[in-house]
């Protein structure tokens, strides 16, 4: 079962695991995921997708009903800006809706669940790259509704044996991404440059984050969703970081081309970098990004070429 499977991430995690031969069931609100993210997945006769509110009172019915092995929750209120403006909306979708699958989980006899947490909860980084153990310093609503659920996570292992892992994904872009807010700076690049519309940069562009393609994302939830890394938070990034100008260079070269970006001041609160270290990952999951940056834009760009 994939919450949030209409989204962005999800819907890659629906169409991998139907290729690894399972049937999927995705419960998504359709507050932000699209129904034609999953046209190819619902077509093969494996997925169902439920529109339904993770909180909603017959979410444990459903689980009870449908007796996943897994549940991986990508449901969440992923806008950070969203998440000052509407601390309650973000506490609702990303901490009532993680003790909500973890309740339906546990009644469920459900194995395992993956959440999808965030760098956000490190908050500004004292060395670079961060490492799990970091001591989290949560900076804004959507931090701290991603850290809580993690908490949860941890609660629920502990307490009733259910495996847990929490995966902490840097900057996930790919095909799919919605360029329209405030979110994926990839996909906002890509669609300016595509269309002709101006790009802009904040501050002075040496920002510096960790972008990892979705694919290979996907391929950190499957293994996840093993027996390793029960009770664990464990990062998913390339740990490889890019400034806010090599990233626009590299999706104007991506796109054929564009011109330079134009400037505006820098964003209050927007952290200077951010990278981790993903070697738990390694020596766990056994996982690592095996797409580069090139390649990985590339794809980007032909899909929202194609759309
Ligand atoms: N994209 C990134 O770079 C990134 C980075 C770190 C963490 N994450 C996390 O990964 C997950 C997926 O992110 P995404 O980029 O695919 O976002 P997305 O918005 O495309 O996907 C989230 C999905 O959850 C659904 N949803 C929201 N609230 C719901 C609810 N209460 N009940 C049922 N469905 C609900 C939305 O409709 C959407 O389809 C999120 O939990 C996000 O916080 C994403």
């Amino acid at each position: 079962m994939i919450c949030g499977g209409a989204g962005f991430i999800g819907s890659h995690l629906t169409d991998r695991l139907l290729a690894d031969g399972h049937q999927v069931t995705v419960v998504d609100d359709l507050s932000n995921g699209r129904m034609e993210n999953l046209a190819a997945a619902t077509a093969s006769g494996r997925c169902e997708l439920i529109k339904l509110d993770v909180v909603d009172a017959q979410f444990g019915s459903l689980a009870r009903s449908v007796r996943p092995e897994v549940i991986f929750n990508l449901a969440a209120q992923i806008d950070v800006r969203a998440s000052v403006a509407d601390p309650l909306r973000d506490v609702t979708a990303n901490v009532l809706g993680t003790v909500a699958v973890l309740e339906a989980a546990r009644h469920a006899g459900v194995r395992k669940v993956v959440l999808a947490s965030s760098v956000a909860i490190y908050g500004p980084p004292k060395q670079l790259p961060v490492r799990e153990d970091t001591p989290p310093r949560p900076l804004s609503p959507y931090a701290v509704s991603k850290l809580a659920g993690e908490f949860y996570l941890r609660q629920y292992h502990d307490l009733y044996g259910l495996e847990t892992t929490a995966l902490v994904l840097t900057n996930t872009y790919g095909p799919r991404q919605n360029p329209h807010g405030e979110a994926g700076v990839v996909a906002i690049f890509a669609a300016a440059m595509l269309t002709g519309r101006p790009t802009w940069v904040f501050g002075d562009g040496d920002n510096r984050r960790d972008y990892v393609f979705v694919a290979d994302v996907v391929d950190a939830f499957v293994r996840a969703a093993g027996p390793a890394a029960a009770g664990q938070r464990i990062n998913v990034g390339t740990g490889r970081g890019v400034t806010d100008l090599e990233l626009h260079r590299a999706v104007a070269e991506a796109v054929g081309g564009a011109p330079e970006p134009q400037r505006a001041p820098p964003r209050l609160g927007d952290l200077p970098a951010m990278v981790v270290d993903a070697s738990a990952a390694a020596e766990i999951l056994g996982w690592r990004p095996r797409t580069s940056l090139a390649d990985g834009l590339a794809h980007t760009v032909a899909a929202l070429r194609d759309a």
